[in-house]
Order: structure tokens, then C-alpha cells, then sequence
């Protein structure tokens, strides 16, 4: 089977001004901030991070400069600002951003409340500026692929589709990547990160949701002891589309199995990403009887990158971190908005946020505000609902199904110990 070209963009040419780019975050936010390179046009000025020895290391590494202070870093020369701070942390930043004239992109969460989904919403449409939604998932080679059959009539209209992000841990790995009690990966509710599982589903079928069911999913303790975490492990999230379909989404942290995978069925076949690697293969399936002139019946297949495979090849993520820089930059030079623009990162926050509403009560459904529709998504301005630490107060819900369970003295003691040796200074 040979994959047909659907090249539409390209990169700079060497004499387009380069587009100058800020990161915040050096954590994750180092995959941006290497791939802001003349290849995509871009050019890294300046980075910024609250953690001081991290951002001189970073600061060295990249030979930029640095800003601890937002607000300072914000002043800086430059057009376009990535985000890679805290997950419930980019909504007050990438406003600020915005109304300072800055094209943004931002790591998922696009927002931790509804309130301040609306709140990106307008800023975003006040500004002109670009706004993309990070998600690097929808831009695997399979996820590519099967966006392209999919638009090509291969299965026809989409009636249900699975996305599973499953990523357990081991507990050490786990206590080190989020240092501090109060670290969003210690509290995070376990619908808030469904992204990875429901972004490329979006990509490939044109699907926005419009209503979620979820059930939260936890663990014995036994299986790692040592935990901070104060929020459940996984999720099962059903969402309506607003082509009447059904998703399921599913995963997260469950000690299973690690993997990442998405299933379309259509109404007349199945296209879905395969063994023995989902980042890069593809199967289609079609019943004998719904079979087309010149469709397999069952074909698995590796697909072409639609382009740029070279430098797709080498970034991480089964070449997403390549992409995310390219579309992003691409839009700024376009000024056309990008495929994962503030609406569809905003409804996937919504399917996070409400999808816990739902889990604290069994299951009941939730609708998803449309807010891409001022009268609609107003209702909404004022939903500051949210199981974070910081915003605790006697009406705000708990990041587990079993209440707030405060980790043992003796756990605490063995991750502070922990925490120290890697540098962090907080609780
Ligand atoms: N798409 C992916 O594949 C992927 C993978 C990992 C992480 N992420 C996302 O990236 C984001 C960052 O995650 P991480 O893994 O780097 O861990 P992290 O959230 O612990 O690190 C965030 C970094 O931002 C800094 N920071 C926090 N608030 C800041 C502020 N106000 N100003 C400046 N710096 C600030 C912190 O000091 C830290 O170094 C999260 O939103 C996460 O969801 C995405």
C-alpha cells in the first residue's frame, strides 16, 4: 500500500525573518525551546523559570537569556511566547501574553476552570494573535495517516472511536517528576489529562464533543506505597460529538500497561493505529460485504510522514515535537489559525474539568459548553470550579473519589528526602 502526499506546507525559505520565540517552562518546555530553529523558521531569545538553578543550567545550555519574573520575561523582544509552565497554570499566563501582543502556545491544560476557558477565548480573539494548543500526539506518522484515510472516505462517517494514554510509572520516576505536595501531578483529577488520548480522535474525524460521562478508576496503595498522590490513578470518559458519535477515552497512570492507542470505526470500516508500534503503523479493516472496488479487507502498513520526514524522524515523541513547532509557526506566518486553535484546546480542558463533575457523581452526564458562541459560553464566566490545592475552599470538589487523603508523615519524609537531592527548596 503506498500512502498518498498531502503536502500543503512548507518550511521557511532562508531569507523570511525569524520568528522569535520564549520559552517558560525548562522542563518539557527544552523540546520547544530546541526545536525553535531556523528549520521551522524560529529563533529562541530568551527563556523562564521560577527554579533558579535550572534556567542558569538552561541558560547556559542555549546561550539566551534568562528571566525568572514573567513579567520582565514578557518585555523582552519577541514575537511568539510557548508556555510549558504547570499544567493548570497557562490560562493567566497566555492571556497576559496575548494582550501584550504575543503569539502563544500552550501545554495542555489550556485552562483549569470553565471560567478561564472564556476568558482565553476572548483574549484570543481580542489579540489577532495566533493561539495553538501543544498537543503533540495528533501529529504521529499513524495519527497523520489515519487522518488522511479517514478524509479520503476510506470508513465513511465516524460512529465511535476509542483513545487510550496509559502511562504507569514507577514510584521513585513518579516522586521525582513532581516535586512538592502541592505539585499538579500529586493533585491532578484523572480525567484532566485526556488530551493525549482525545486530540488525535479530534485530528482525524473533525469532532468537537459535546457532553461527557466519566468514571474514575483507583488503585490499592500496596502497589506503591510511597506515593504523594492524592488523585486517582485513571479514568474511563465517554464523550458525545457533535456528529452524534461516541468516544471513548481512557487511561492515564493504571500500573498495567503502557501504551498509546486510537480506533476509528466508521460506518463502513475501521482504521485504527496497530501493533507492533502505534506512534508509526496503521490498520485498515473493511467487512467483505462493505467492501469497495480496490479496499483491503485487512492490511496493516508503516505510512510516509507527509512530509519533512527527516526532521520528524528525529524529534521525540514519535515526531510530534517536531510538528507542533512547525504548524505553530507556520500560522503565525499565515495568519491563519492553526488546526488545534483556543476552541478545541479549551473543549478538551471542558472534557478534563466536566468529565470530574461527572466522575464525583457516578457517571451523570455533563454538557460541554460550545465556546466558540459568546451567548453560550458566558454562562460560564464565572465557573471557578476546581479541585486544586490553592483554590481549596468549602464549595471546591477533592481530586479523588474517596475524598482528600493526605499521604502518611512517612511517606511525606521519604519524597521531601527525595526532593532535596534533586534541588527542590519547597514543602
Ligand atoms: N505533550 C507532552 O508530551 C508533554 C510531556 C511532558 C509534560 N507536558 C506538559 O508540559 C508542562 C510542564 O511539565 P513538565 O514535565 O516540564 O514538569 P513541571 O510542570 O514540573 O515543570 C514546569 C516548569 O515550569 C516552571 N514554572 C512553573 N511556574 C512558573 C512560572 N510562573 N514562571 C516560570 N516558570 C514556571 C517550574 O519551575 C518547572 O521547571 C505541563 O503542562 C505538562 O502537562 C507535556
Amino acid at each position: 500500500m503506498t500512502t498518498k502526499k498531502t503536502a500543503k506546507t512548507t518550511l521557511a525559505g532562508k531569507r523570511t525573518k525569524p520568528i522569535r520565540v520564549g520559552v517558560v517552562g525548562v522542563g518539557r518546555g527544552q523540546s520547544f525551546a530546541s526545536a525553535a530553529t531556523a528549520l521551522v523558521g524560529m529563533k529562541l531569545v530568551a527563556i523562564c523559570d521560577t527554579w533558579k538553578e535550572k534556567l542558569h543550567e538552561a541558560g547556559k545550555r542555549y546561550g539566551v537569556a534568562t528571566y525568572t519574573d514573567y513579567d520582565k520575561f514578557l518585555e523582552h523582544e519577541m514575537d511568539a511566547v510557548v508556555l510549558a509552565n504547570y499544567f493548570h497554570e497557562h490560562a493567566p499566563l497566555a492571556i497576559k501574553a496575548l494582550a501584550a501582543g504575543k503569539h502563544v502556545m500552550s501545554e495542555t491544560a489550556a485552562c483549569k476552570t470553565l471560567a478561564e476557558g472564556v476568558a482565553l477565548c476572548r483574549a484570543a480573539e481580542k489579540s489577532g494573535k495566533t493561539y495553538m494548543f501543544a498537543e503533540n500526539y495528533p501529529y504521529s506518522a499513524a495519527s497523520q495517516e489515519l487522518r488522511r484515510l479517514y478524509h479520503a472516505g476510506e470508513v465513511g462517517d465516524v460512529r465511535y472511536a476509542e483513545g487510550e494514554y496509559n502511562h504507569p510509572g514507577e514510584e521513585n520516576w513518579r516522586l521525582s517528576i513532581s516535586p512538592g505536595l502541592k505539585h499538579w501531578r500529586n493533585w491532578i483529577p484523572c480525567t484532566y489529562y485526556c488530551s493525549h488520548a482525545l486530540a488525535p480522535l479530534m485530528y482525524i474525524t473533525d469532532t468537537l464533543p459535546t457532553s461527557v460521562n466519566a468514571l474514575s478508576i483507583t488503585e490499592k496503595r500496596t502497589q506503591s506505597p510511597n506515593t504523594t498522590k492524592v488523585s486517582d490513578m485513571g479514568s474511563v470518559i465517554l464523550a458525545r460529538m457533535d456528529n452524534g458519535a461516541v468516544f471513548r477515552i481512557w487511561g492515564l497512570m493504571l500500573s498495567s500497561i503502557h501504551r498509546v492507542r486510537y480506533e476509528v470505526h466508521g460506518d463502513r470500516g475501521y482504521i485504527a493505529t496497530a501493533e507492533p508500534n502505534h506512534w508509526g503503523t496503521v490498520r485498515i479493516h473493511h467487512e467483505e460485504w462493505l467492501r469497495q472496488s480496490g479496499e483491503p479487507n485487512d492490511l496493516s502498513y508503516r505510512p510516509d510522514w507527509p512530509e519533512h520526514a527527516e526532521l520528524a524522524n528525529r524529534a521525540g515523541h514519535g515526531g510530534g515535537d517536531f510538528w507542533v513547532n512547525f504548524h505553530f509557526a507556520n500560522s503565525i506566518r499565515s495568519g491563519e489559525p492553526p488546526y488545534l486553535d483556543v476552541y478545541r484546546g479549551v473543549a478538551m480542558a471542558a472534557v478534563g474539568i466536566l468529565g470530574w463533575r461527572s466522575c464525583l457523581e457516578e457517571g451523570k452526564a455533563f454538557p460541554i459548553p460550545d465556546f466558540r458562541n459568546e451567548a453560550k459560553r458566558k454562562i460560564f464566566a464565572d465557573d471557578q470550579w476546581s479541585p486544586f490545592p490553592e483554590d481549596a475552599g468549602p464549595s471546591q470538589p477533592p481530586p479523588s473519589i474517596r475524598g482528600l487523603v493526605a499521604p502518611a508523615p512517612k511517606v511525606i519524609a521519604h519524597a521531601q528526602k527525595l526532593w532535596q537531592q534533586q534541588g527542590y527548596q519547597g514543602q
